[in-house]
């Protein structure tokens, strides 16, 4: 099926110098900027091109991520380009400046530093090429035009909510659980560059900060701060070398920790071995309340098997639908509908967003949520492993 451009005077003139533009560059297989076709013509979508830049495969759900877009994108007749650029900023930026070169017509970028690429930004705005910004916000330029997350603040909400669960100090349904503490935890956050992982701390701090206030909760190594909770690009490594540097330091007087705040599952993992090689899980010796996100395979298998307490399910199949619709509305010449347009300023303006719900995920859950949703088979869970 065609798709007929109908944009306003004054974007589709742009876009026929962009059109220009892009024929004179030899412009590759799109037609350049997302750009109506001189006079209105139709322009089929196996004419246009879709550039996909995710930040690594080093995590599972960014291989998911990218393999649903580029899916769903070719299903509707989309050429597609993904790339990973292995957690590195020089990688990213390159890519991107490379999709724009082969004439891409939209942008979906998963930013590794959401304020590292605005110079290729504004490339594609020159190229009048629509850029969606892909579950993490990109920061600090005006041109980002669209943003598909999920609510970020309310999965922090949801881990603190997960971990004060866990410790039996409240119950699933929110009411006063039978536990009153206190009760020793420690905070992790994610990578600072990242505009996420505020969103997530602050969500779990509105939760954990009266607590911690009152004494029923003790942050015994005294480091509440974002900047001391960080972990730099997410990594399993840094978070189990900063979990057993907590242990040897404030927990070298016999106290025990009691739960741990994480925000992501690669995190948690790394939390859960450094606690192990501590000898938490042992006899007499139960493993602290670990929280996570994403329900990568590894970590909903410790849940199952009772290791991790919880992880914050976010269906990445629906986020990657969503990015499709949204991607679907610009080539088409129209405009996504966004259902947020307050919560993500970015520095230069507020980015009209679309966010999905979440859901926590305990042992319990894991049937519904993930086996009959049909995200995790059976199998996958008893083995930890994908495939
Ligand atoms: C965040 C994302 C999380 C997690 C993390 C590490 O931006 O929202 O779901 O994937 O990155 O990859």
């Amino acid at each position: 099926m065609g798709l007929r451009f109908s944009r306003l005077g004054s974007v589709a003139a742009a876009g026929v110098l962009a059109f220009a533009l892009a024929a004179c560059s030899g412009g590759g297989a799109g037609s350049g900027g997302g750009a109506p076709e001189a006079g209105g013509a139709t322009q089929a979508p196996e004419d246009l091109l879709v550039g996909v830049s995710m930040p690594t495969q080093t995590s599972e759900r960014w291989i998911a991520d990218g393999n649903s877009v580029k899916e769903q994108l070719e299903a509707a007749g989309y050429k597609v380009e993904l790339q990973y650029a292995n957690d590195d900023i020089p990688t990213q930026s390159q890519q991107v400046d490379q999709m724009i070169t082969q004439g891409a017509d939209l942008l979906v970028i998963a930013a590794i530093d959401g304020t590292a690429l605005s110079s290729q930004l504004q490339a594609a705005k020159d190229s009048n090429i629509p850029v969606i910004s892909y579950d993490r916000l990109i920061r600090d330029s005006p041109n980002v035009d669209f943003y598909v997350t999920f609510d970020n603040f309310q999965v922090g909400v949801a881990q603190a909510d997960a971990l004060l669960t866990g410790l039996g100090l409240k119950n699933k349904d929110g009411s006063a659980g039978t536990a009153t503490g206190p009760f020793n935890i420690e905070l992790f956050a994610g990578s600072l560059d990242d505009n996420n992982a505020f969103f997530f701390f602050n969500g779990a701090m509105s939760v954990l900060q009266p607590l911690i206030d009152s004494g029923q909760l003790v942050v015994k190594s005294g480091q509440t701060s974002i900047e001391q909770a960080a972990i730099l690009r997410w990594q399993q490594e840094t978070a189990q070398k900063r979990m057993e540097d907590l242990l040897t330091g404030a927990y070298n007087d016999g106290s025990k920790v009691n739960g741990v705040l994480s925000p992501y599952d690669g995190l948690s993992r790394g939390i859960i071995t450094a606690l192990q090689n501590a000898g938490y899980g042992g006899a007499g010796n139960p493993i602290p309340v670990v929280t996570g996100q994403d329900a990568e395979i590894a970590s909903v298998k410790l849940i199952n098997d009772g290791v991790q307490s919880s992880t914050i399910f976010k269906d990445t199949r629906l986020l990657a639908e969503q990015a499709v619709v949204a991607a679907k509305a610009y080539l088409g010449g129209t405009q996504p509908e966004a259902n947020d347009t307050e919560t993500y300023d970015n520095g230069v303006k507020v980015v009209p967003s679309y966010l999905l719900p979440i859901v926590t995920v305990y042992k319990d859950d894991i049937q519904k949520e993930l086996i009959d949703s049909e995200y995790w088979t059976a199998e996958e869970v008893a083995s930890g492993q994908a495939g």
